[in-house]
């Protein structure tokens, strides 16, 4: 599949210089889960891997939290607000359709000088803000960048369709971009690919200029999630295990040199099929889906800021970064701790 490789050598390398993320308090379990539809922990526990998820409580939005990981993410990168030259935010659950969640966060956090935006890539948002952050420290136009993965999906699934609200729950990740003060260390490439043809896969139908809001459109329940779990399934092992491949030839790393693997977690199934493909343990894939779901785009970041808190991350470790969602849209990339 041909898509973007950003693998040049650079001039400055960009490296992830802090690492945030949040979960709103209330935990919702399978067998609460169980009490508002027609499931049980064993089905949810059996496919997914997941047994409890975080929602988000009344009136708290998507900058709040965004602003939470961010702000873990800043003081672990030593970085003021102030000096923040760009904020990005992947999120297909903004506060509101206009203005950028990025521009309330940017605001709230007192960033006053950084340019902000969202971009829309669903489960892979992260990735691709990575990846844009990538360009921007590399080429010298900026030096400190803000990106966060951050979903409020509690709002937008359907809570009657046990099919896929058993999935989702609420978290926001953050990564604080910079030069890295070793050209040796760093983020060595990304990789991202979107294939509009799978866009009927997994969407939320309602509210743009295809179907915008009304009454009908409510009544379909066109502004909720719908999802072909078996496609969504067979695509992402196929486009992962693809874009996996590809991260490690761009950089000459053979599974054996892969010391973490850095997923965002939509099903541990998916996880469990992609690492088999490429002869990658699972042991060394950090998960956390039993305990916070599929959380999309806050997914990748989060897994990185609590590897990197546990300590397990040492330098000069090869992290391979993988994701993929809505779009349909995914990427890959290689970190050198
Ligand atoms: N509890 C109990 N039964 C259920 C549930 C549930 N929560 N959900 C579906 N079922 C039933 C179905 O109704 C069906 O019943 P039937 O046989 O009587 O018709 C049966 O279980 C099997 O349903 P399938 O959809 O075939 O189940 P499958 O094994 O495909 O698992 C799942 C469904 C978990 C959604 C799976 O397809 C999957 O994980 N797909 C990937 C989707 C994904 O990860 N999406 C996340 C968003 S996308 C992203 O992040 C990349």
């Amino acid at each position: 599949m041909d898509g973007l490789c950003v693998c040049r050598a650079p001039v400055t390398r960009a490296h992830i210089l802090g690492t945030g993320s949040y979960v709103p308090e209330r935990v919702l379990t399978n067998d609460d889960l169980a009490k508002l539809v027609d499931t049980s922990d064993a089905w949810i526990a059996e496919r997914t891997g997941i047994r409890a998820r975080h929602v988000a409580a009344p009136g708290e939005l998507t900058s709040d939290m965004a602003v939470k990981a961010s702000v873990h993410a800043l003081e672990l990168a030593q970085t003021r607000p102030e000096d923040l030259d760009a904020v990005i935010v992947g999120t297909v659950t903004p506060d509101m359709p206009m203005p950028a969640t990025a521009a309330f966060l940017a605001h709230k956090l007192g960033a006053k000088k950084a340019f902000a935006f969202d971009l829309s890539a669903a489960c892979a948002g992260s990735v691709f803000g990575l990846s844009i952050a990538q360009q921007y420290i590399q080429s010298g136009a900026a030096k400190r960048i803000l990106v966060v993965g951050v979903e409020l999906l509690s709002r937008v699934v359907d809570w009657t369709d046990r099919s896929t609200c058993v999935l989702f729950g609420d978290a926001a990740g953050a990564l604080v971009v910079g030069p890295s003060p070793d050209p040796a260390r760093g983020i060595l490439s990304t990789h991202l690919h979107t294939d509009g043809a799978q866009a009927n896969i997994l969407a939320i139908r309602g509210g743009g200029s295809k179907h915008p809001q009304s009454a009908e459109v409510l009544a379909q329940k066109l502004h909720l999630v719908s999802m072909n779990g078996k496609e969504v399934f067979r695509f992402a092992v196929r486009a992962l295990t693809d874009a996996v491949k590809e991260a490690m030839g761009a950089n000459g790393l053979v599974p054996g040199q892969v010391d973490h693997v850095v997923a965002h977690q939509a099903n541990l199934r998916i996880l469990e099929a992609v690492l088999d493909r490429l002869d990658i343990p699972m042991a060394k894939a950090w998960t956390n889906i039993d305990r916070y779901g599929n959380t999309s785009s806050a997914s990748m970041p989060m897994t990185l800021d609590e590897l990197n808190r546990a300590g397990k991350l040492q330098q000069g470790q090869n992290l391979v970064l993988m994701a993929i969602g809505g779009g349909m849209s995914w990427g890959s990339g290689v970190i050198r701790w």
